[in-house]
């Protein structure tokens, strides 16, 4: 029996120090100290030895189970989670670091891993392609303060104090003093506040495009308290509604494609006579009608021909000079472009990169 353990001992160590796969160890774990391995039926025959033997046998048994387990286990933690621990790394034989460090080779012919980029926001995306349009036919972007007078986004505009008008605005009023001319101090509710700004600048013709954050106190479904309007301006001489039919048919076949079309409604701004809306055709389903568009139009903003009073407020001769200004939504223009119908518009500015990653 003596010589039967010895054997399974010297047997089951070198095959353990020969090991090369981690699934090796395993098996020999199996042969050996498994319910039916070599050792475990060996030892089962222990209590049938004769009685003098016994002890001895048994304790021999014993420490050849321990041996065996504990070399398992140093090579279980070598293959295993301290793979790249150097400290284990060292107690290799050399042979067989060797032989390890051969099979982890580094392939520099192989593509590195890529870290994540990001990508720009949609919005920032639609900006830059209606900056472009707009720059092809002659218009100069210019920011003005999105912190503004009420004379600005207000008074210069034809509305007079305590219009009701003004209500639709649902401006926000930073809480500063009245400039004692200018007024009370808003967030911008409409690009419409660098149009004076603009003719203030005193250079004409005026060709300019307003793209800004726009703010009004509104957060439901379709709207958010930030938002981005383009707006438009072109004064000069001679100015009529068909250059800014001119322009809108432009615009829109540019931006939409050549299958979209328009239409103009009249409408009522305090700035502008005559006003209009514009509509755009679906691009869902081509002006047939559908969900999204319900009568086969999705309404894209306000425009007109600037009125004298504005033309007035800014320092301008409305007998001789006249104009039409434009004023749209930036994510109003998108979601008309890509026929998108966005459950709640307040996910754009969210932050949520499983849904902005999409762009
Ligand atoms: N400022 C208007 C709005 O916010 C749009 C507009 C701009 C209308 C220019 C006419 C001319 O709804």
């Amino acid at each position: 029996m003596e010589e039967r353990l010895i054997n399974i001992k010297n047997s089951a160590m070198s095959q353990i120090l020969g090991v090369e796969e981690r699934e090796d160890i395993e098996q020999i774990f199996i042969n050996f100290l498994g319910k039916k391995g070599e050792l475990s039926l060996a030892m089962k025959e222990i209590p049938h030895l004769p009685m003098e033997e016994r002890s001895e046998i048994g304790k021999l048994a014993n420490e050849i189970k321990a041996t065996l387990e504990e070399q398992i286990n140093d090579r279980r933690q070598e293959f295993g989670k301290n793979k790249k621990d150097n400290s284990k790394q060292q107690a290799v034989s050399s042979k067989e670091y060797v032989a390890r460090n051969k099979k982890e080779e580094v392939d520099i012919t192989l593509p590195g891993n890529k870290p994540p980029t990001g990508s720009l926001h949609l919005v920032t995306q639609a900006i830059a392609e209606i900056t472009s349009i707009f720059e092809k036919i002659g218009f100069t972007r210019v920011r003005y303060p999105e912190v503004e007078f009420d004379w600005y986004a207000f008074g210069a505009l034809n509305f007079p104090e305590n219009h009701p008008a003004r209500d639709d605005w649902e401006t926000f009023f930073v809480d500063l003093p009245n400039d004692p001319k200018k007024g009370p101090v808003v967030l911008t509710p409409h690009t419409s506040s660098g149009q004076i700004r603009e003719m203030e600048r005193g250079r004409l013709p005026i060709k300019m495009l307003n793209i800004a954050k726009c703010y009004r106190r509104q957060s439901d479904v379709s709207h958010t308290q930030m938002f981005h309007q383009f707006e438009g301006l072109v004064v000069g001489e001679n100015i009529t509604i068909p250059n800014l039919k001119g322009v809108l048919e432009y615009f829109v076949k540019s931006y939409f494609g050549e299958k979209r079309t328009f239409r103009i409604r009249p409408y009522h701004f305090q700035f502008t006579e005559p006003s209009f809306e514009i509509d755009v055709s679906c691009g869902v389903c081509n002006g047939r009608g559908c969900r999204l568009c319900k009568a086969g139009w999705l309404e894209m903003g306000g425009s007109g021909m600037v009125h004298p009073n504005v033309l007035k407020a800014g320092g301008i001769d409305p007998k001789k000079y006249t104009g039409f200004a434009f004023g749209w939504g930036v994510e109003r223009v998108l979601m008309m472009k890509e026929g998108l119908s966005i459950d709640d518009l307040r996910i754009l500015y969210s932050s949520d990169l499983d849904f902005l990653s999409q762009f």
